[in-house]
């Protein structure tokens, strides 16, 4: 079998964890969290929780990746001991369903983005545009497939020429974007509102548990973890990197342009507004997320005059970018296991994987009004959170200390004097699990139902 893929340095790696991690949570997500939860405030939250919470569970899936330099089965096997092997098989066939799940309607909302990017392209061109940007299922499925062979295409050319000579190349485009979106909606009538609510936090939100939650959700998704993605990444980094360095690099990144949409979105939602087109309902929230980017942000391009169809297209092409350098670390976790674990040809796996995938997510095109829903709220509200806990309890109870402590040397031997030594390890052991714990019982409404038990 052909040698095992890896990044070819630090930087490389970076890029491509960071294109996972930065995707649609980001730019579409996070914003709209931000302006339904009091601005600021929930920024703030979400960074501390970022740090204190998401990081822990990213070092985790690092640390396990890099130690076995195999797919999520392989991994978690490695590190079981005699009487955890099936808990630790089952939670790598888990994250890999999981990953598979995410990508399944990711790919279907990437396709809308890819599909509204085309449309602003062809009335810039002076070309009909109405098939690309109105609803419909032929639009959804043919966008969907484009988006799918775009990832297969990446992930089948292998970790080096793949995976990473995308995320180099994309990376920079999308934040030269963003930057620029950013500085030019600034200087629009309505702006100034949006942005006073970013940045001015109404501090009494602050200890909503409703707050902490959806921040707590959003630092999980965003940072891709709960499925394995950044376990078979880490899986790619030489033994010689500093990894704790590395994850922090890749949540500052994540987090930095979660900041910087919100910058974006957010004052953009004001300009709409300014410019006429209604963004909260009659009762005072925010309308519902999908039609805040299909339709309020499209009818705000549309005043823009000659501007619109430029920026609109600049618009969506970053959110197909993002949403790329998403799928394909999704991709790769099921094609991991076919190319280590079964020793099927990268190539094939990832055509076979990604045309499985693709079928599912054509059921969920037929089945729009239930099944997305469902599929969204069983893969990131119980199995992200739930495989998370798993990865806390392998590190922290089932892995040896000293093996732990081993791995993470080898690319800084002088770990043992650290700080992140001194905490972490008994921080993946008590903390995160209990803390994730509450965001899963929450997610089912338990506290509720026992509440009405006891009333
Ligand atoms: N982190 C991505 C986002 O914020 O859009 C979503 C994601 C990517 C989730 C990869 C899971 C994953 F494996």
């Amino acid at each position: 079998m052909a040698a095992r893929g890896e990044f070819s340095s630090r930087t490389a790696f970076v890029l491509a964890a960071s294109g996972s991690a930065i995707g649609l949570g980001n730019i579409w997500g996070f914003p709209i969290k931000v302006a339904s939860n009091g601005g600021g405030a929930f920024v703030f939250t979400y960074i501390v929780l970022t740090f204190i919470l998401a990081y822990p569970i990213l070092m985790a899936e690092l640390v396990i990746g890099r130690h076995a330099k195999a797919d999520t089965v392989k991994s978690m096997l490695s590190i079981s001991g005699p009487k955890t092997r099936g808990l630790g098989a089952l939670t790598g066939y888990w994250g890999m369903m999981t990953a598979s799940l995410i990508l399944s309607f990711y790919a279907i909302v990437a396709g809308w983005m890819m599909s509204h990017a085309v449309g602003s392209l062809s009335s810039l061109l002076g070309l009909p545009d109405s098939w690309f940007v109105a609803e419909s299922m032929g639009r959804s499925i043919a966008f969907c497939a484009l988006f799918f062979t775009l990832t297969i295409g990446i992930v089948s050319s292998g970790v080096a020429s793949g995976i990473e000579k995308w995320s180099t190349r994309l990376m920079p485009v999308l934040i030269l974007l963003i930057i620029s979106l950013i500085i030019y909606i600034a200087t629009l009538p309505g702006a100034s509102q949006g942005w006073a609510i970013y940045l001015q936090p109404d501090f009494s939100k602050v200890t909503e548990p409703d707050l902490v939650l959806d921040a707590l959700s959003q630092a999980f998704f965003s940072l891709s973890l709960g499925v394995g993605t950044m376990m078979v990444y880490g899986s790619y980094i030489s033994k010689s990197e500093n990894l704790p360095k590395l994850g922090a690099t890749v949540a500052a990144m994540d987090i930095g342009i979660a900041v910087l949409a919100g910058m974006l979105v957010i004052p953009a939602m004001y300009v709409a507004q300014h410019n006429g087109v209604v963004i909260y309902d009659e009762s005072g929230n925010l309308i519902e997320s999908g039609r805040l980017i299909f339709n309020v942000l499209p009818s705000l391009f549309e005043t823009m005059g000659a501007a619109g169809n430029t920026v609109s297209f600049l618009f969506f092409v970053l959110m197909s970018i993002a949403a790329l350098t998403s799928s394909i670390s999704m991709l790769e976790v099921p094609v991991a296991y076919a190319n280590d674990s079964l020793g099927v040809s990268r190539k094939k796996s990832a055509w076979l994987v990604g045309l499985a995938i693709f079928a599912f997510s054509l059921l969920i095109i037929f089945n729009m009004g239930w099944l997305f829903d469902g599929v969204v709220n069983f893969a990131t509200q119980f199995s992200e959170p739930f495989i998370g806990i798993l990865f806390c309890f392998f590190v922290g109870w089932v892995w040896k200390r000293d093996k732990l402590l081993g791995e993470l040397k080898e690319g800084k031997p002088d770990m043992e004097e650290t700080f992140f030594w001194k905490v972490w390890p008994a921080y993946v052991r008590f903390v995160c699990p209990v803390i994730v714990l509450a965001l899963l019982v929450r997610s089912f409404d338990l506290v509720e139902l026992l509440n009405r038990f006891f009333n």
